[in-house]
């Protein structure tokens, strides 16, 4: 059972503490090792976004226009529709100039390499993000690598990879910058922690990689060639599960107290969402959990929000 966090006290613990002193906690779970805490990745991005929304409302106060995005759709993937959307409807909130461009699924390598080039040269345009999966015709590699690292607001562009490797990033992939905030909300020191990432993904596994190490965690990175995973799961104080299999993280793999980040978005055949972690089970191990959906989702919108505006701090700079 998921409980939420209640004024930052875990009620799932046999006792809790009040003016100091120690109070029996009437409650149902009394007595489970755990309840784990929820990381409530729709709160904080609401949050965020507040804040993101104020920092505009100053930029446009002080004569300074609103950050814009670009969002290029090729094809009619629905599920990159939804997303597209999404995307679409948080810049709108914060008060962004946001632009769709949708092509059609036949678009050539090419026509796609100059509506960038054109967006490279528009002084209006903060950020430019090309929705992935590509139709088959595109190298998704060419495409990333054509967007100026200045509005790789997705943070994919080698440039921006590099700077995250060397610990001076700029521009940071969405999804474990995403992470890297919502870990900064439980309190918990980072530092020397044992983290497990479940998944190498160039968009989440391994700049989540980079992000931990940055924060001084002791970093695993587990793929589908990995020996004894439950083991290396049990001896994390941290695991985070990119690899897109449903409730994939069981409950016994997980060291009683670990902080459980699930990035796994997965339909089953029934309609309902889950993530890859066996989210009720587990959370009666772990300290803290994040939900699906609600957790790590609204992050990634959110922090692109984030990167858009400090992309558009940038050029301001670059400007001046
Ligand atoms: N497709 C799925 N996730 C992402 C993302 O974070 N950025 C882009 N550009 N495409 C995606």
């Amino acid at each position: 059972m998921i409980r939420a966090a209640h004024n930052g006290v875990n009620r799932g613990e046999a006792l809790w503490y009040h003016a100091g002193l120690p109070l029996e906690l009437p409650d149902s779970t009394a007595g489970n090792p755990m309840s784990a805490q929820i990381l409530d990745g729709k709160a904080i991005a609401a949050d965020l976004r507040e804040t993101i929304k104020h920092r505009v409302a100053e930029r446009l106060a002080s004569g300074q226009r609103a950050p814009g995005l670009v969002v290029v759709l090729v094809g009619e993937n629905p599920a990159s529709q939804v997303y597209v959307r999404n995307k679409q409807k948080a810049c709108e909130q914060v008060g962004f100039h946001s632009e769709l461009i949708e092509l059609p699924k036949e678009t050539s390598q090419d026509e796609l390499l100059r509506l960038i080039d054109e967006l490279n040269g528009r002084d209006e345009v903060d950020g430019i993000l090309v929705q992935l999966p590509l139709p088959e015709q595109i190298d998704e590699d060419a495409v990333t690598e054509r967007i100026l690292p200045t509005k790789d607001v997705d943070g994919f562009h080698p440039y921006n990879i590099g700077r995250l490797v060397l610990r001076q990033p700029i521009l940071r992939p969405c999804t474990p910058r995403g992470v890297m905030t919502m870990l900064e909300r439980t309190g918990i020191d980072l530092v020397g922690k044992d983290a497990v990432i479940i998944g190498q993904s160039n968009i989440v596994g391994r700049p989540m990689f980079l992000e931990l190490l940055m924060a001084r965690c002791t970093v695993t990175v587990c793929h589908s060639k990995t020996k004894d995973l439950a083991g290396k799961v049990g001896a994390a104080d941290i695991v985070v599960a990119a690899v897109g299999v449903p409730k994939f993280v069981k409950a016994d793999w997980v060291k009683p107290g670990a902080i459980v980040i699930d990035v796994g978005i997965n339909r089953l055949d029934d309609g309902t969402l889950c993530g890859d972690v066996d989210t009720d089970p587990v959370s009666e191990v772990a300290s803290w959990i994040t939900p699906v959906p609600g957790g790590v989702g609204p992050m990634t919108i959110a922090t692109l929000l984030e990167n858009t505006l400090q992309a558009a701090e940038l050029h301001a700079e670059q400007h001046a």
